[in-house]
């Protein structure tokens, strides 16, 4: 029997992120911590990072009961715009299509001049249970990277190795008058 991917993260995947050296608690002085930037961390998880941000962040998870908010981001509705989102490891499941399309609701949700930060598996069955292995994973790749972003209008200015993940940076231009000056 093939588990869903529901089954799989309400029921048993575990967070252990002693293995990244970017997108581990390091996250935290990618981060600002004071001051009033808004975080929306998309599939949180566990939430781990609630604790320094408080109403800052935004944790949303379709299976995870510690999100603030129990959804998906293809079904996440708001008005609000935030400075950074997080993708750390969650915009990882199923088709090309599939991930352009969360990728496109995400960066929809950044303000100008604002970021996404990413972990990114590309493809690694490391998973410590056999049940990992009936997940859909999508295989990320630097290319790919640039390649979305690029359709989607955002820069890519950091793409590197965190251990066996990739970790990107995506930054959302600023497209309006930002002197507010006008002619
Ligand atoms: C590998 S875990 C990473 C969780 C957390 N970001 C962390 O680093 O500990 C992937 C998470 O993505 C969530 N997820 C899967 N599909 C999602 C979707 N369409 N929208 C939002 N989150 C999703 C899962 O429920 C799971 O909690």
């Amino acid at each position: 029997m093939n588990m869903s991917i529901e089954e799989y993260f309400s029921k048993h995947w575990q967070q252990d992120w002693s293995q990244f050296d970017l997108t581990g608690y390091n996250i935290l002085s990618k981060l600002p911590c004071n001051g009033k930037e808004t975080i929306i961390d998309v599939g949180c998880g566990y939430n781990p990072l609630k604790q320094w941000f408080e109403d800052r962040l935004v944790g949303i998870d379709p299976y995870n009961d510690s999100a603030d908010v129990k959804v998906s981001i293809e079904d996440f509705e708001t008005d609000q715009k935030f400075d950074i989102a997080l993708a750390l490891g969650s915009i990882n499941f199923g088709s090309m299509q599939d991930i352009f399309w969360q990728t496109e609701k995400m960066c929809s949700l950044v303000k100008e001049g604002g970021k996404v930060i990413w972990r990114q598996n590309p493809g690694i069955y490391d998973h410590p249970n056999d049940y990992f292995k009936d997940i859909d994973l999508f295989n990320w790749t630097f290319q790919i990277n640039i390649t979305i972003a690029e359709a989607l209008d955002m820069e890519v200015v950091d793409l590197r190795w965190d251990n066996n993940r990739i970790y990107s940076e995506w930054r959302k231009p600023y497209v309006g008058n930002v002197t507010g000056v006008s002619d």
